[in-house]
Order: structure tokens, then C-alpha cells, then sequence
């Protein structure tokens, strides 16, 4: 009996070690593609994602007194995915942020992508990686979603073989993307998940504090281009470089700021990149969350919610407004195809993309 008892305690043990990953369905796309959700479990931590998009529909995290809480925003079910989404927690690709008029040129030829964003293209255009059913397979601590973008999708050139593993373990989600392509092409893979690590549907972020290890930023036009700038954050509501509520100076009078109606801009990391480095750390003073972000991208998007208006009801019916949540979008630089100063967004036939980011969950 005892002995049964202890075998069972080492199998539970080896269990955790493993990371749990279960598998349920998620419901039908429209044209009856069937959507799964996998659940990765590792200790206190869980994260379910949905095959639709790569989605992180939920994120479980213990708060300073070991009270779980989902961490971020988004929809009960796939309808309200599939109707309207902010890209919640969502793969984004073939181009994370924004192409200028969707046009950039390569080896001479202009690509045009269909505008969504105004005159932009936004996140890869009107049927991005958040819009596609991936393909997933169980692997150790998480799962590993492939998909296949035609040459042409969206106006991309070349045939781009896309795989995105998440993981969980230790205290990391770790997402790690890699890529290949068959002609010259651009491209900026990210994840667009909503953090309020008071919990989802919890209030505002204004008091979250925020660090950024970026003593620049790439500062924007009217429609939210980068004029091609990296400029100092020194004396600037853009300076993050020491941890400071986001709500201090996100009011100011500032011609940035008025023009993301918060902050929405792109960060220039100092790590630089290729190295993994820490790019920011997230603190929620009342329940001591706490969330830093690693990546091995050149820069951050920070945005702070600005475009929820308290026309999406989510999870468990709360109602996002803005500033709801804020996201830590690990990227290359918006528009970069359009910048030559920028670093490269160019993966061509034979290169490798590869790219590392972890959201790692602690509490003090
Ligand atoms: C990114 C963009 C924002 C906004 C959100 C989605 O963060 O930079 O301007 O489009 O995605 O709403």
C-alpha cells in the first residue's frame, strides 16, 4: 500500500517536472475548420492556447499570496475571436506593426500589402497569422503550431514555412518562432498578448510600474510611422530606463503621445540584436505580480491600450476600456522594410529565422 502510495507521489512528481499539456476542442471556424485548445500546466502556472491565431486565451499566474489569476485579456470563445479582435494574444505575422501605404520595396520590386489600418498595413494585413488555423503537436512542456503562408498571402513574396513552440516551464512562457522562406521576402513575427497583472477585466494599468532597458525609441508620425528617427528617451515621458507607473506621464503634453493617445510606440532595446537580454520587467504593486520580458528582437512595442473603448465584452463578462491592459510586443522595428537604417527585416531562401521571447512570472 505504502508503496503504491509512493509510486503514485513519484509519477505526480514526474508530471510536474514534465509539464502537463492536455488537448480539448475550441469549436469551428466559419468554413469548418475544427479549433483546439491545448492546456500547459507547470506548477502554479497554466496557459491555454487555441490552435485560431496561435491565441493565448489565458494565463494563469500567482499573485504574492499564491491567489491564481488570469493575466490576460480576451474572449470566452472562439465567436468572440472570430467577430472581433484587437489581436488578443494573438501570433502576429507576416509583419509585426505597421508597413507604410502597405508598400515596401525589395530587389527592385514593390510588394503591396492591402492596407487595414488607414493607409497601412497593420500586423501582416487583413488575414494575418492571428486569422489562420496552425497546425499543433504535443511537445515537451507545450506544443508547437506550424503553418504555411503561400507565396503571395497577403502580398508577401515567397512561400514562408512558419513554426511558433510555446512553452512552459520553470517560471518562463517561453515562445520561440522559426521561419524559411523560398524568395526574398520581409518579415517580423511577435505574439500580441494584453497584460493586466491584476488580473483580466481588473481595472486600468496606470499603476503598473514599467521598466524598459532602452535608452531610445523610434518616434512617429500622424499615422503612426516611424519618421526614421531613434531618438534619446532622456528627459521624455518615454524614459523607462528606471521603473515608473505607466500612468505618471502617459497625459503629458506631448506631441508622441498625443499622436499613439498613449504610448504606443516601438522601443530601441539596448541589448541590441540576436542576444537573449531582458527588455522589460512589468510590477503590479497590489497583489506583487511581477513579469519580465526577454527577447533576442532589437525592439519593444509598448502599447498601452489605447484603441479599447468599452465596446468588447470579454472573459467572464467584464468590459475592457481603455488602458485595460497593456502589451510588450517583441519586434523588429515597424516599417522596417522602408528603412534602410533600421535592422534588416529580410529573411531570404536558405537563412534561418530564428528568434527567442519569454514572459517570465514572478511576485515580490
Ligand atoms: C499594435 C499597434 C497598435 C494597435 C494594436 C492593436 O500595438 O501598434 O497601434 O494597432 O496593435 O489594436
Amino acid at each position: 500500500m505504502r508503496m503504491c502510495a509512493l509510486v503514485l507521489a513519484l509519477m505526480t512528481i514526474a508530471a510536474d517536472l514534465q509539464g502537463q499539456v492536455t488537448k480539448q476542442p475550441f469549436g469551428k471556424t466559419p468554413e469548418g475548420t475544427p479549433v483546439d485548445v491545448y492546456t500547459l500546466k507547470n506548477g502554479a502556472l497554466e496557459a491555454r492556447i487555441i490552435t485560431y491565431g496561435g491565441i493565448v486565451i489565458s494565463l494563469k499566474v500567482p499573485d504574492k499570496s499564491g491567489k491564481s489569476a488570469d493575466v490576460v485579456l480576451g474572449y470566452d470563445s472562439l465567436d468572440g475571436y472570430l467577430a472581433k479582435g484587437p489581436y488578443f494574444g494573438a501570433i502576429i505575422g507576416r509583419y509585426g506593426n505597421r508597413i507604410a501605404g502597405g508598400k515596401f520595396t525589395l530587389d527592385g520590386k514593390t510588394y503591396s500589402i492591402p492596407p487595414n489600418d488607414g493607409p497601412n498595413a497593420l500586423h501582416g494585413g487583413p488575414r494575418g497569422f492571428d486569422k489562420v488555423v496552425w497546425k499543433a503537436k504535443q511537445i515537451p512542456h507545450g506544443i508547437e503550431l506550424s503553418h504555411v503562408s503561400p507565396d503571395g498571402d497577403q502580398g508577401f513574396p515567397g512561400t514562408l514555412s512558419a513554426v511558433v513552440r510555446y512553452t512552459l516551464s520553470g517560471k518562463d512562457l517561453k515562445i520561440e518562432y522559426s521561419a524559411t522562406t523560398d524568395k526574398n521576402t520581409a518579415l517580423n513575427l511577435t505574439n500580441h498578448s494584453y497584460f493586466n497583472l491584476a488580473g483580466q477585466g481588473n481595472g486600468d494599468i496606470l499603476k503598473h510600474q514599467v521598466k524598459l532597458n532602452a535608452g531610445r525609441f523610434t518616434p512617429v508620425n500622424d499615422v503612426l510611422i516611424p519618421i526614421g528617427e531613434l531618438a534619446t528617451v532622456e528627459g521624455t515621458p518615454f524614459d523607462f530606463r528606471k521603473s515608473t507607473a505607466v500612468g505618471a506621464r502617459i497625459n503629458d503634453d506631448n506631441e508622441q503621445l498625443r499622436r499613439g493617445k498613449g504610448y504606443d510606440h516601438n522601443w530601441v532595446l539596448d541589448s541590441g540584436a540576436g542576444k537573449l537580454a531582458e527588455a522589460a520587467e512589468v510590477y503590479e504593486p497590489t497583489t506583487g505580480r511581477v513579469m519580465q520580458v526577454w527577447t533576442d528582437q532589437p525592439g519593444v512595442q509598448f502599447y498601452t491600450g489605447n484603441f479599447l473603448d468599452g465596446t468588447i465584452t470579454g472573459k467572464d463578462r467584464k468590459v475592457y476600456r481603455q488602458r485595460s491592459a497593456l502589451c510588450l510586443e517583441t519586434q523588429h522595428f515597424p516599417d522596417s522594410p522602408n528603412h534602410p537604417n533600421f535592422p534588416s527585416t529580410e529573411l531570404t531562401p536558405g537563412q534561418k529565422y530564428h528568434s527567442v521571447t519569454i514572459y517570465r512570472f514572478s511576485s515580490r
